[in-house]
């Protein structure tokens, strides 16, 4: 069952019904201010760093679930008297039923659209490039053949910045409340008389009959958000908040005649005012920055002038790479949501979505240097800056701070680092920028160690120690330590914590030097390489050889040690048990040595890639996807730590990760088997599950996090959707294994391994500058690739990178 469709030529999914199973959300925002906007007009803003300096206050955890964001309370009148209910265009809060309703989302954008009694409501909202705000453009018609008087209410909850503070400190925050009211603009000043720099503020263009900052007065004693009291009387108290907890809240009265249409604005901004321009008369906050972006946006010219910059920008990013291969399904996921999903998680980490709060981590270490790998060729800059920042964190010994927060830049002291396998994420996402952009140069850039500007050294040292964090810290078998934990965030296997009120990420009480991952080795032997390429090109032969000579060495450490027979091992424990093997009662096999020793092709002449995949394939497959693990752990174990305690089923504990689905998938395609990785990633790419969307649950346009395995009661239904490294991982599997266009040191790999039913696919892809404009004739899929370019054959599959600005027509036939 499907609730909604999927519009490709606006770019956009159209949800037809306010009743979908879970919020379905989008993001406003690329740049620095961010909103999540549901479906309802639930969700949030920030600007920048979601815990620090949240803007809108949202509820969590509370029934309805979706509870809180920004609405418009429509309400005819006449003579006095009230025309039926309020009404959302968005159907939330009131849930007055409308006669229509349509919410599109689109690439940062969102328009609502909701009709009652032949009043249309359609709501446009963005945050537009290069403005610090969410804005949003209501256009009210009667199309009824009679006038109609209307009032309008707009609403927005201010949180005091600090999310955590706000829903915890109120001794203090019920206290701080002020705000400033100029005109149509409510201004949430609270704390700008100490030490902060910046406030929020609600503007409206229209003129306005009254407005509302106190939230008490605007909701009433016992009203709640559903019926207000001032929506309830028409009226609004004109309140100047003073304590308690500001909102900003708009009155617009307006007569439409038959026909007619009638349009209104309402910005929430953000604004930071130097300290020597922090007042404008002593005692009032400096407005200035914020009335020239309430002027841009007074004129509809400047909002429509915004919505086009935004498509505009889109269309140039998303040209980059797209493919039209006649499934679309596939076309739909490639060019357009499978993109623009990397690039919300690589704005956001895992900051801010429906299941990150967005007062807990900042950005993740290993998170970001792999959601880079999806995002790098559409804004190689800013994969540069954040990889400057990661390094950053990294630590002498060449560990890393496991997170650290977008705002300060700084790594987590609370959660800290000997996460293991994070050092080689670094070696893995520099090198597929370098592969991306061929620049060279970064590598010579210093960097310092734990943001200590004294102790830094070039970027191709933090690569050295990265790569030798891992030969530094070796276990029993020859195999990596695995620390804390590696990939696998709840295989705890230093942990063995009996206390319900540990955290299993942080706690640990044993030494450390038993436990060792087969994972992180088989990464070192996938990563290796690459790193040995960049050691020769940087002119340091010696660690070349040291650095090959250890990754040969480490991988007759995984046939001698990781190996259990069918398949790979998953880690050895710290009383020397063995970890994801037959001989387990539970747990005996894990997807990610499968995948991870397929991609590395670990133990190729004995055959192990194949025998690999195919003990994934029998053990592990579902008709939702491949679970994490099999068969889930009944027990706690206190030697594997977190990846126990969930019920079988879900999460780490068996369920279906959609994150290392594509190592298989990789796996598949690289040695050999390209349907099978198609079909892989069928099971899990949302638009191929949009026709069984009541139970999967979540959007059908972006890639969950899991879904629950088969161990599980709710099999099939998805979880923690929008931010994950699924997004880059299936964005690099389809692109770059299934569609075969891989960047390489000096070139662009052409290797298409699609699935048998495309016979005939175009693509077009940038490339340092240059445009390869592609055609596949897909034969008999049996790998063998032919290439020309510009009608000359070509040795082997690798176009050499063309200059910038030349375009290249290329002719693929797979024999
Ligand atoms: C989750 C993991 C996550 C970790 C770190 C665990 O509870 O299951 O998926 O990586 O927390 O936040
Ligand atoms: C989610 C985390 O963000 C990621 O870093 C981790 O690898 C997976 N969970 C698996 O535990």
């Amino acid at each position: 069952m499907r609730f909604g469709r999927f519009d490709d030529a606006a770019r956009e999914y159209v949800i037809e019904t306010p009743r979908t199973p879970h919020p379905w959300i989008n993001y406003l925002g690329a740049e620095s201010f961010f909103s999540l906007v549901s479906n309802t007009a639930g969700g949030y803003s920030f600007y920048r760093d979601a815990r620090l300096r949240r803007l809108t206050r949202y509820r969590y955890n509370d029934v309805p679930q979706d509870a809180n964001g920004r609405y418009l309370y429509i309400r005819e009148w006449k003579d006095g008297v009230p025309v039926g209910p309020a009404w959302n265009p968005g159907w939330k809060p009131t849930k007055t039923e409308l006669d229509s309703y349509e919410c599109r989302h689109g690439l940062g954008r969102t328009t609502l659209r909701g009709e009652k009694n032949a009043l249309r409501a359609t709501v446009r909202m963005l945050v537009p490039l290069g403005e610090t705000a969410e804005v949003q453009e209501l256009v009210l018609e009667n199309r009824s053949s009679a006038a109609k008087t209307v009032k309008i209410h707009s609403f927005v909850e201010f949180c005091l910045y600090n999310a955590l503070d706000d829903f915890t400190n109120f001794q203090r925050n019920l206290n701080t409340g002020q705000v400033e009211i100029e005109g149509a603009g409510i201004y949430h000043v609270t704390e700008y008389r100490e030490r902060r720099d910046h406030f929020a503020w609600f503007w409206t263009d229209a003129a306005i009959a009254g407005f509302d900052s106190d939230r008490e007065t605007f909701i009433g004693r016992d009203g709640d958000y559903a019926c207000p009291l001032a929506v309830e009387k028409g009226a609004s108290g004109n309140s100047v908040a003073d304590g308690w907890s500001p909102v900003a809240s708009h009155r617009i009265e307006w007569t439409l005649a038959p026909g007619e249409k009638k349009r209104a604005v309402f910005v929430l901004g953000y604004t930071e005012n130097a300290a020597a321009r922090k007042w404008e008369k002593p005692g009032v906050a400096n407005k200035e920055k914020a009335r020239a972006v309430q002027a841009r946006f007074a004129d509809p010219a400047g909002f429509d002038a915004a919505w086009k910059a935004l498509e505009a920008f889109w269309t140039d990013k998303l040209s980059r790479f797209s493919v039209q291969t006649g499934d679309e399904k596939l076309d739909r996921m490639a060019n357009i949501w499978n993109q623009y999903q990397c690039v919300v998680t690589y704005n956001l980490a895992r900051s801010a979505s429906f299941f990150e709060s967005g007062i807990g981590r900042g950005i993740g270490f290993r998170d970001t240097c792999q959601d880079m790998l999806g995002f790098v060729h559409l804004m190689p800059e800013k994969a540069r800056e954040r990889l400057f920042d990661v390094a950053s964190t990294q630590f002498p010994d060449g560990g890393a701070y496991h997170q650290f927060q977008p705002l300060t830049k700084r790594g987590n002291a609370d959660i800290g680092g000997n996460f293991n396998d994070d050092p080689l994420w670094l070696v893995m996402g520099v090198a597929g920028y370098l592969k991306e952009t061929g620049d060279w140069a970064f590598l010579t850039e210093s960097v310092p160690f734990d943001n200590d500007p004294k102790n830094a050294a070039t970027l191709f040292e933090h690569l050295k120690r990265s790569f030798n964090h891992v030969t530094d810290n070796m276990g029993p078998h020859g195999l990596p330590l695995i620390g804390r934990a590696d990939w696998n965030d709840c295989l705890n296997l230093n942990c063995f914590s009996t206390d319900p009120n540990d955290s299993f990420q942080t706690s640990g009480n044993k030494d450390g030097r038993n436990a060792e991952s087969v994972l992180i080795a088989q990464m070192f032997v996938y990563a290796a390489p690459d790193y040995v390429e960049i050691c020769k090109r940087m002119g340091d032969g010696a660690e070349a050889e040291r650095a090959s000579k250890a990754a040969a060495d480490m991988e007759k450490a995984i046939l001698k040690s990781g190996w259990d027979g069918e398949w790979f091992l998953r880690a050895w424990d710290d009383r020397g048990g063995k970890v994801g093997s037959k001989d387990c009662p539970d747990g005996k096999i894990f997807i990610e040595t499968q995948g991870f020793g397929a991609m590395a092709r670990v133990g190729a002449a004995e055959g192990y890639p194949l025998k690999a995949l195919d003990a994934a394939a029998k053990h592990l497959d579902t008709p939702h996807g491949a679970v994490i693990l099999d068969p889930p752990y009944q027990e706690y174990h206190l030697e594997l730590g977190e990846v126990s305690s969930y019920p079988p089923g879900y999460k780490e504990n068996g369920g279906i990760f959609c994150h290392n689905n594509p190592w298989l998938m990789i796996g598949e395609a690289r040695n050999g088997r390209p349907d099978r990785a198609f079909a892989y990633w069928k099971k899990i790419a949302p638009a191929y599950r949009e026709e069984i969307s009541e139970l999967h649950r979540m959007e059908p346009y972006v890639y969950a996090q899991m879904i629950a395995g088969k161990g599980s009661a709710r099999h099939g239904e998805a979880k923690n959707s929008w931010l994950t490294g699924t997004a880059a991982w299936n964005f690099v599997a389809l692109s770059q294994w299934i569609v075969g266009v891989r960047p390489e040191f000096d070139g662009l790999r052409v290797e298409p391994r699609l699935p048998s039913h495309v016979k005939k696919a175009t693509l077009r892809r940038v490339y340092r500058g240059a445009e390869y404009l592609i055609e596949v004739d897909n034969r008999n899929n049996t790998g063998e690739v032919r290439l020309s370019a510009d009608g000359a054959a070509v040795d082997g599959c690798v176009l050499p990178a063309a200059p910038a600005g030349s375009s290249v027509r290329v002719k693929a036939v797979v024999g």
